[in-house]
Order: C-alpha cells, then sequence, then structure tokens
C-alpha cells in the first residue's frame, strides 16, 4: 500500500490528499453535528468527482481517436508496402519470364547452328574422303604420300589442280610454297609430259619436300628452290616475299598456283605474286590461288583482277581455291602522228 502511494505523482497526491482532507471535513461535520456543512462538503466531493470522471471521459475519448488515426496510418502504410512488394515480385517474374525466354531462344539458335556446323563439316568431310580416293585411284605413288590438308591443299583442292594439269598439259609449273602438293603435281606432270619448279621460303620444309621428290623418284620432274623472303616494293608498300634469284631463269610459267608465303609472314603476304610474275608468265597461263576465301586473299584477287590487263577469274573452283585465266594482251602499235 505504501510502496502504491510512493508511486503517485505530485497532482495525483495532490488530490488524493484534497479528497482525504474532504472525506475528513465530511466526517468531522457529521460528527460534531454540523449536518449542513457535511452535507455541502459531500456535494462539493461529488461535483469535484463528476467533473473528474467527465474529465478522464474527454481524454479517454481523444486518445480512442488518435490511437483510430494511427491504426488507420499504419494499415496504409502497410496497404503501399504490400502493394510494392507485389509489384516488385510481379516485375521480377516478368523479367524472369523473358530472360527465360531469351535464354531459350538462344539455346535454340546455338543448337540449330551447331547442327548446320555439323552437317556441314560432314558433308565437307565426305567431299575430302571422295576426292582423295580418286587422287588415288589416278596415280599408285611409289612410297607413302605426304599427308594433305592443314597447311597442305586439301584433297579437293588437288583433285581440281591435278585435273588442269591433265587437261592444260602445262609444260612449266611454277609453285609459291612447297609440300604434298608438290608431289601430287609431280606425279601428274610426269604423265603429261612437264617440269615442276617450287619455292620455299623456309629451308627446313624445301629439304623435306626435296626428300620427298626424291623418296617417290620424282627429281627428273620436281625441284624445290630456297627462296628466302626478301623486302619487294609494291604501290609504295614493302612486302617480304620470295628472293626473284629463285626465279631468274624461269619464262613462260604456263600454270602458276600461288601456295605461300604463309599468312603468319605479314599481311597481304600473297599480293605481290602476280604484280610481280606477270611477266615471266606465258602468253595464255593459269593461276591457281589457294585459300583464296580468305579476307587478305580476297582483296588481292579483287585488286589483280582489277589492275592486270588479260586476267579473269575462271567460273567458281570446288574446295578452297580460285582459278584464274591469264592472256596476255599485245597492244597494236600505230604510226606516229596518227
Ligand atoms: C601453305 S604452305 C604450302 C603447302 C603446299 N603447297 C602444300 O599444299 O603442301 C606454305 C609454306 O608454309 C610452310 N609450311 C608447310 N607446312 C607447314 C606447317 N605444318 N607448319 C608451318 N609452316 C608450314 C612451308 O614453308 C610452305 O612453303
Amino acid at each position: 500500500m505504501m510502496s502504491r502511494l510512493r508511486k503517485l505523482n505530485r497532482r495525483q497526491a495532490a488530490l488524493l490528499a484534497a479528497a482525504a482532507v474532504l472525506c475528513g471535513a465530511v466526517a468531522g461535520g457529521a460528527l460534531t453535528g454540523h449536518l449542513g456543512f457535511a452535507l455541502t462538503v459531500l456535494g462539493v466531493f461529488q461535483a469535484g468527482v463528476v467533473a473528474g470522471l467527465l474529465l478522464l471521459a474527454r481524454r479517454l475519448t481523444t486518445l480512442l481517436a488518435v490511437q483510430r488515426a494511427a491504426q488507420r496510418d499504419v494499415r496504409h502504410v502497410l496497404d503501399q508496402t504490400q502493394r510494392r512488394l507485389l509489384g516488385a515480385v510481379e516485375e521480377m517474374l516478368l523479367a524472369a519470364g523473358d530472360r527465360h525466354r531469351e535464354l531459350t531462344d538462344t539455346l535454340a539458335a546455338q543448337q540449330k547452328a551447331a547442327a548446320n556446323g555439323t552437317d556441314r563439316l560432314l558433308r565437307a568431310q565426305t567431299g575430302e574422303v571422295e576426292a582423295l580416293v580418286q587422287l588415288f585411284q589416278g596415280f599408285t605413288p611409289r612410297a607413302p604420300m605426304p599427308p594433305s590438308g592443314g597447311f597442305a591443299l586439301n584433297p579437293t583442292d588437288l583433285l581440281d589442280l591435278l585435273q588442269l594439269i591433265r587437261t592444260r598439259k602445262p609444260k612449266l609449273v611454277l609453285e609459291l610454297g612447297s609440300g604434298t602438293s608438290t608431289v601430287w603435281i609431280a606425279y601428274a606432270l610426269e604423265k603429261v609430259g612437264g617440269r615442276l619448279v617450287s619455292l620455299d621460303h623456309d629451308p627446313a620444309y624445301a629439304e623435306k619436300t626435296r626428300a620427298a621428290l626424291a623418296a617417290h623418284g620424282l627429281v627428273e620432274v620436281a625441284e624445290v628452290r630456297d627462296a628466302p623472303l626478301r623486302p619487294v616494293l609494291l604501290d609504295g608498300r614493302s612486302f617480304p616475299w620470295y628472293d626473284m634469284d629463285a626465279l631468274a631463269d624461269l619464262r613462260e610459267v604456263d600454270l602458276l598456283l600461288i601456295d605461300g608465303p604463309p599468312e603468319k609472314t605479314g599481311p597481304d603476304a600473297r599480293y605481290p605474286a602476280m604484280r610481280v610474275l606477270e611477266d615471266r608468265l606465258a602468253d595464255a597461263a593459269t593461276v591457281v590461288f589457294d585459300d583464296a576465301h580468305r579476307q587478305d586473299e580476297r582483296v588481292a584477287l579483287r585488286k589483280w583482277v582489277e589492275t592486270i590487263e588479260g586476267l579473269t577469274e575462271e567460273g567458281e573452283a570446288p574446295g578452297r581455291h580460285a582459278v584464274l585465266s591469264y592472256r596476255r594482251m599485245v597492244r597494236q602499235l600505230t604510226p606516229q602522228g596518227q
């Protein structure tokens, strides 16, 4: 009881004291026979109690209104948060759906491209196998043949090249870049009665090809010459190209195979070929240009055809090479002054 009384604030203590005084006054008045006084004090006391209760009721009503407003605010905030959350989840679901659709489309496109690639590869391989079979049916090598493909011409390109030799019967073939093709060309020339000179900038590969020619008994038909790369100046540009000394004695080339220098030796590595060798070609000659699908080679081919009179590309060739035909243009000399 005492501890509760100690917890009262000043105002409560004052009210309690006033109530106690009033109660004391009522009791005193009643006991001393002053009933009128006692009743008056009691009336004041009751009026005070009623006023206090009314004040309390008003306070409670205000508190209730404040609480309701706070509840409304909380509900509003909750509603908004919930709506935002739902919106964000919906957006995420839509984005995830879009991403899923994108991924599915990409996957499907990749699967299709892979299937097309595999299909093309299979068809290309079948073509190469068919060409290889025909190559070996046309010739019976006297020693194991070096491999085709990779740095060497593919069987499809070799087959077309040998067909050109069989049908056009060149007397002199010049090859830029020796290797497997040197041996196959030599076999073809052995049959039609022509000669092959092959240049190689790399002494090790030149020696390897010489050894292959010897193993196949073809040294009478073909020779490999060392031709280190030297700077050649064309259109104001310097290109590393075969040493011209290696070509000094060559004239009337009927068939030129351009398969070197390799692209790693510099940009537009093969461009100088036709610019340098035009005057070494026979009046009617064939030019076989390997790797003609590559960007540098496509540019070189276009420039040659545009600038060299009498040079035209023959119809589409199988494989990676292009076939060009060269016809030297003889200019009519007109008497001066006419
Ligand atoms: C495209 S290759 C010539 C290939 C040749 N005409 C043939 O069909 O077998 C051009 C040059 O690359 C070099 N070469 C040949 N095989 C090579 C290899 N496996 N790796 C790097 N260089 C190679 C040789 O010096 C060759 O003259």
